[in-house]
Parts: structure tokens; C-alpha cells; sequence
């Protein structure tokens, strides 16, 4: 095999290439390679039989009543859905007589799909209201863990929740907030950015939430594409060692809106306090900037709920994709929030009582569905974490689990790996009794990981439910189900979940049957789908319809084995999947372009231990520029200054020139296999390069490999 030029840093593979010889390299590190070497169903694990008697809880019986289930979700969609929606929310009025109704060929007119239409609910009230009115005010809905470890556990019980909730929500109103409008938060994963969503939804507000970590001019587009006249933020956090100054990128990106609209977009920014002013001076502009406690504190107490259709749009969440700028997701109130909450309750088996953590930011998809909006319709006891885990150090996940009695615990493999560098002492020094089952999701968990969560984390007995889904998706597709009697599979997200219909279709769209590898594709609309493109409705058509008529193409490939279980394989688009987060190339190479010493940037995904991918940038000077590292540092932070610190490219590869078709297309083919392999790369390894325009372009660019 060939050898990996990379540095040896830590042992992450031991298993990975199993009984196949590995194609790549012998090296450690995890390639995408070695996921696609899986020898399918080769190994098996029946999901832990300590779970169901340490587990007293629980929603089925066997995989039998499960498949059942599912079966009826298939035959009886409208029954199924009708019934699930009636026992999980509480609706003010129920839909008029269609559970749904859609339209997923394009030939044949608009692409849209209805839930539950003329049905009026408000999820604000079906996340906290109800729960308080039912007498459960005084359960704790957030334990908040902040970034420094401390003594005193912050915490908003139910009650308090709605407290908070009611009078943002009537601060909004006041400030001219109506049904409908969009409202931006740009803050930390702190309880108040729930806060701060639930109480747009209390009043028909559309929120866009930001993860924290974009940039000014990322937030501006956003501020601008959905016309946002309110900003929520925060003065800053602490993330780890570091201070972010939160308010001063807030204030950047209202200017920027201002400049680009010609008028005063954002009108009010409510500032959530969270360090010590006393050491950190933040400018507040008197005539816009407000402080979160001072708007609180004089609100009104009390704030109607306005009851919404469940098409009425809930949120909107940009996410990246391979051409143009970010879409703008947009997620409906009664199927999302159905959606999020019985994939919440099934996919991690929860129960009230029970302590649920989920790392992720509600910046991402996963913390609305999976932080915010399943677990609170489910009424469930949670974690909230604003810090990092290897803060103060790697025994942080697991202190905080033994601090909090945390039940499930929901994470990403990036985060598994970069913890597994650390070595088995980390772990082994906290308790871990509490934890019963451990969940993954954002990019495929290879096995060895897989393993080593399952084993050193769960000690074995704990299922591993590695979920397959999308922002778009609204909640988990597809899923191993910890249920009795299922077998797992390392690597696999296992089968789907209740009403998914996925196919595997080959590039012609033909649906194919059994054993097969091609594109993932759902055949049938499910209550979470996405119903638009914010502005852009042609775009959703065409971004998700049009590859293949008659399906919803989810842009990942998958092989299904005999099983009948999935096997996810990666984006098959130029998508670049970094630690779970979705980068767009086109984003990442315009924002190269925009440094003036660049004539052309070509950006292709790497494997990366730790992140999974990487982000390797080929870059054309502009005649006259000389490579040099000051130059490599000055475009990585363009990029960071154009976008965000997570689309930071890992390489900077000095481009003569890029190899191209005689139609001048950019063949990515070749750009990936040359970053993947560097100097080692031959001429097999590039597949049919007869349609490139100058061969020889492929050997100077490879020898430009590490300059
Ligand atoms: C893309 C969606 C869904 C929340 C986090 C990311 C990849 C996600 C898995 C998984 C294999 C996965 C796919 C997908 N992905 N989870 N369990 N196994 N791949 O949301 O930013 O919308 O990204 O993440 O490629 O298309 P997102």
C-alpha cells in the first residue's frame, strides 16, 4: 500500500482497515477511504442486553412492535401521522381533513408539501406553556454548564422559562416584532438563545438563528437576506482560553447591512450581558442597543400566544451548499415540531425524568431540533454547554455527565476522535454510570471510533445510535433503533425512521433494489422536510428536485447492504463536511478571490483525523504575485474575515495553473485525488484524464505539493 506522508500523531485506527488491505495508506489516520472498505454487515453488534435492565423505560417492546410500527407508517401514512400528531401536541384547533399533501415531481408543477394544514398550534406553547400548566413548573428544563467549571449550577426550571420567554416576547412586540417578521440571534449556546427563539415563536416571529462563530459579513448577508430589523446578541463569551467579542462582529454586521441596503436594516439590538463589564467595555449605541436584563425587567409580564397554521413558518436556517450563497432553510410549525419531537423521543428511548445532553450548538440544526424544540415538546431535563470539551481539559464531557446525572448523551464523532487522542485516562477518571445510551451524528461514525465510544465511554453497555440526517431534513431519517433485538453495525446509521421512504438511485435516477450502492433519496415527503428556499422557492426545486425527478435527493451517497441497513459515504457534491459542518467550496473560493493577489481558487475536501475532512485550497496568483507564507497567513484570514474560523483552510497549494476540460470546467476529480495523495500520486490514481485540456498541468501542480 501506499504510505500516508502525514505525521504519525496519535493511534486512531487499529480496526478501520480490517480484513481488506487498505487502498490508501497504512498510516493512522481515518480516511474516507477506509469507510468506503467497509466489508458490509461484517461486524455486528446486537444492541447491549444490560440496557433493558438497567433501562426501566421503554417505547417498544422488540424490533418486531418497531417494524410494525413502521410498517403502518408506510401503508397508513395519514393515520399514522394523524394519530401521532394528536398524543405528542397540543393543538388549538386540528388541520382541516388533510393529514397531508405534496407534490415531489417537478414536471408536474410546483414542488410543495403540506402537514396538517388549517391545523392552529403554537410551539412555544407546546415546549413550555403546557408543561407549566400541567404542574411540572418546577422541573428543570436547562442545567446551563457555562465555559469555566464552578461550583453553582445555573439552571431555568420550566417556570422560569416562560418567564423569561413571555417578557422578550412582549419586549419584541413593543419593538414592532409582528407575525411573520424575521428576527436574527447571534449569540452562545446559552439557555437565553433558547430563550430568544421560543420567544419569536410565542409571537409568530420567524427566527434565523447565527452560529456564533460566523462572521460580520457572513451575519450581515444574513441579516439582509431575510430583511432582519432586530438582532438579539450578546457582549461576548469566553470559549475556552479565548474571548470572543461577540457585539463588536454584531456592530460590524448591522453597518455592513446598512452600507448594503442604504438605510438603517437593523433598527434594535438586545444585548444579553454575560461579561464582567467591569473588564470588558462593549460601546452600546444608545439609540438601538438595549441590554437583555433592562428590556426583561420592564417588559410586560405577560405575553399572548399567537396560534399559528402548522404551515406558518417557524424558523429559517441558512446552510452552505456547493454553488452560491448560503440557502435559507425554512422549517414549518406543526410537522417540524412534530418531527423533532418524536425522533427525540425514539431515537434516544427518552423519558420525562430523564437527563438528556446534547453538545451541539443551536447555531446548527442539531441544536434546534435536538437542544430546543424535540426535547422541550418532550418535556425533558437537559444540559446546555456553552464551553468545549477539551476545556479545562478532556475529562470535561465526562465531569459535566457525572455532575448533572446525564441519561443520553448526544454528540458528534469529530468530537469522539479528538477526545480519543487524548488516550482512555480521561475517561476512566470520571464516572460514567449514569449514561445509558450515546448518540452521534454529522458525519459517518467510522468504526474504530464507534468502538472506542461504545467501549471506553459506554463500557459497553450502551446502545450507539448514530443518526443520518439533515438540516433540511429537520430531524433524524435514519437511525439504528435502540430498541431489543436490533442488531448494530459500526458505521451504519442503521434503518428508517418511522414514514421515511429512502432509495438509492443510480445516475440515471433509477430506483435500485436490494444490495446497491448510488445517491440517497426520500420518496416520500415526511412532517420535518423542508417547504422552502427563504426568497428563493425555484432554488429549493432545483437544488433538491431536479437531479432526479419524482425524489428529494439529500446530496450524500450511500451503499445498502443485504440488511437492508444504510451506509452513508459521503457528500456527492462539493460539499466539504468539516467536523460535522457543512462548508460550501464556492463560499470558501470567493472568499479567496476576493484577496486581491488571487487570480483563481479551486477548493476541494482532504481527509482529516480529526475533522473528518479538511479544506485544501488550490490557489492561482495573479501575475506579478509571489508565493510566500506571509501571503498563505494572509488568505487563511480572509477567509476567517469573510466567513468564519471554521472555514479556515487547512492547506494553501500554490496553483500554476488548475487542471480543466477543454470547456474550461475545473476537474475536482483530479484536485481531490492530488490533496488526498500528494507527490505520491500516480497516474492510475486519477481515473480518465483524457479530457483535460493540458495534461501537463497535472504533474507541475503536483510538484507543487508542500511549497
Ligand atoms: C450532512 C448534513 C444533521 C445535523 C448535522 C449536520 C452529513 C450528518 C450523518 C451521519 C453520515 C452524516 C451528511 C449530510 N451527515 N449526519 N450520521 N452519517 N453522514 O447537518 O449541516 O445539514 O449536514 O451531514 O453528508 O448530508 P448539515
Amino acid at each position: 500500500p501506499l504510505q500516508c506522508d502525514r505525521k504519525r500523531r496519535f493511534r486512531v485506527r487499529k480496526s478501520l482497515g480490517r480484513s481488506r488491505p487498505l487502498q490508501l495508506c497504512s498510516c493512522t489516520h481515518v480516511h474516507q477511504a477506509d469507510r468506503d472498505t467497509h466489508s458490509l454487515a461484517e461486524q455486528s453488534y446486537p444492541v447491549p442486553r444490560e440496557y433493558f435492565t438497567r433501562v426501566q423505560n421503554h417505547h417498544f417492546k422488540d424490533m418486531e412492535q418497531y417494524k410494525r410500527l413502521y410498517e403502518r407508517s408506510i401503508q397508513q401514512p395519514e393515520e399514522f401521522w394523524s394519530d401521532m400528531a394528536k398524543q405528542v401536541l397540543s393543538w388549538k384547533q386540528l388541520w382541516e381533513n388533510q393529514v397531508c399533501s405534496y407534490n415531489f415531481d417537478i414536471e408536474k408543477g410546483p414542488i410543495f408539501c403540506e402537514w396538517f394544514k388549517g391545523g392552529k398550534l403554537n410551539a412555544c406553547y407546546n415546549c413550555v406553556d403546557r408543561h407549566v400548566e400541567a404542574g411540572y413548573g418546577d422541573q428543570v428544563a436547562y442545567y446551563a454548564e457555562g465555559n469555566e467549571e464552578s461550583a453553582d449550577i445555573r439552571s431555568y426550571t420550566y417556570r422560569e422559562l416562560l418567564d423569561s420567554i413571555e417578557r422578550l416576547a412582549s419586549a419584541l412586540k413593543v419593538r414592532g416584532v409582528k407575525k411573520g417578521d424575521v428576527v436574527a440571534i447571534y449569540m452562545p449556546n446559552i439557555p437565553e438563545l433558547a430563550i430568544a427563539m421560543l420567544a419569536c415563536a410565542r409571537i409568530g416571529a420567524v427566527h434565523s438563528v447565527v452560529f456564533g462563530g460566523f462572521s460580520a459579513e457572513s451575519l450581515a448577508n444574513r441579516l439582509i437576506d431575510a430583511k432582519s430589523r432586530i438582532l438579539i446578541t450578546c457582549d461576548g463569551y469566553r470559549r475556552g482560553e479565548k474571548i470572543v467579542a461577540l457585539k463588536a462582529v454584531a456592530d460590524a454586521a448591522a453597518e455592513l447591512a446598512r452600507e448594503n441596503m442604504g438605510y438603517e436594516l437593523v433598527q434594535h439590538k438586545i444585548v444579553y450581558q454575560k461579561l464582567d463589564p467591569k473588564q470588558n467595555f462593549v460601546s452600546m449605541e444608545s439609540h438601538m442597543d438595549e441590554w437583555w436584563h433592562e428590556v426583561l425587567s420592564t417588559a410586560k409580564p405577560h405575553c399572548d400566544i399567537e396560534w399559528m397554521d402548522a404551515e406558518d413558518a417557524l424558523f429559517v436556517l441558512y446552510t452552505s451548499g456547493s454553488t452560491g450563497r448560503p440557502k435559507g432553510i425554512v422549517h414549518t410549525t406543526g410537522g417540524y415540531l412534530l418531527y423533532a419531537a418524536i425522533t427525540h423521543r425514539y431515537a434516544f428511548n427518552y423519558h420525562p425524568g430523564d437527563v438528556y445532553f446534547c453538545t451541539a450548538d443551536c447555531g446548527w440544526i442539531t441544536g434546534h431540533s435536538y437542544v430546543v424544540y424535540g426535547p422541550l415538546v418532550n418535556r425533558a431535563t437537559q444540559v446546555i454547554f456553552e464551553g468545549v470539551p477539551t476545556y479545562p481539559d478532556a475529562t470535561r464531557l465526562w465531569k459535566i455527565s457525572a455532575k448533572y446525572n446525564v441519561n443520553q448523551l448526544y454528540t458528534a464523532p469529530t468530537l469522539i476522535r479528538s477526545l480519543m487522542r487524548y488516550g482512555e485516562a480521561y475517561v476512566k477518571n470520571s464516572q460514567r454510570d449514569s449514561l445509558t445510551l450515546l448518540a452521534t451524528v454529522g458525519e459517518p461514525i467510522n468504526p474504530e471510533a464507534w468502538k472506542w465510544f461504545s467501549r471506553e465511554v459506554g463500557e459497553n453497555r450502551c446502545p450507539i445510535v448514530d443518526t443520518w440526517w439533515q438540516t433540511e431534513t429537520g430531524g433524524h431519517m435514519i437511525l439504528p433503533p435502540p430498541v431489543q433485538g436490533f442488531i448494530q453495525k459500526p458505521g451504519s446509521a442503521g434503518v428508517p425512521f418511522f414514514g421515511i421512504v429512502p432509495v438509492v438511485v443510480n445516475e440515471k435516477g433509477e430506483e435500485l433494489s436490494g444490495e446497491c450502492e448510488g445517491y440517497l433519496c426520500i420518496k416520500k415527503p415526511w412532517p420535518g422536510m423542508l417547504r422552502t428556499v427563504l426568497g428563493d422557492h425555484s432554488r429549493m426545486e432545483s437544488t433538491y428536485f431536479k437531479p432526479f425527478r419524482g425524489f428529494y435527493m439529500s446530496g450524500d451517497g450511500c451503499k445498502r447492504d443485504k440488511d437492508g441497513y444504510y451506509w452513508l459515504t459521503g457528500r456527492v457534491d462539493d460539499v466539504i463536511n468539516v467536523s460535522g459542518h457543512r462548508i460550501g467550496t464556492a463560499e470558501v473560493e470567493s472568499a479567496l478571490i476576493a484577496h486581491g493577489s488571487v487570480a483563481e481558487a479551486a477548493v476541494v475536501p482532504v481527509p482529516h483525523d480529526i475533522k473528518g475532512q479538511g479544506i485544501y485550497a488550490y490557489v492561482t496568483l495573479r501575475q506579478g504575485e509571489e508565493p510566500s507564507e506571509e501571503l498563505r497567513k494572509a488568505l487563511k484570514h480572509a477567509v476567517r474575515e469573510h466567513i468564519g474560523a471554521i472555514c479556515t483552510p487547512d492547506v494553501i497549494h500554490w496553483a500554476p495553473a488548475l487542471p480543466k476540460t477543454r470547456s474550461g470546467k475545473i476537474m475536482r476529480r483530479i484536485l481531490r485525488k492530488i490533496a488526498e495523495l500528494g507527490p505520491k500520486v500516480t497516474p492510475s490514481d486519477l481515473g480518465d484524464t483524457s479530457t483535460l485540456s493540458e495534461p501537463q498541468v497535472v504533474e507541475l501542480l503536483v510538484s507543487y505539493h508542500g511549497k
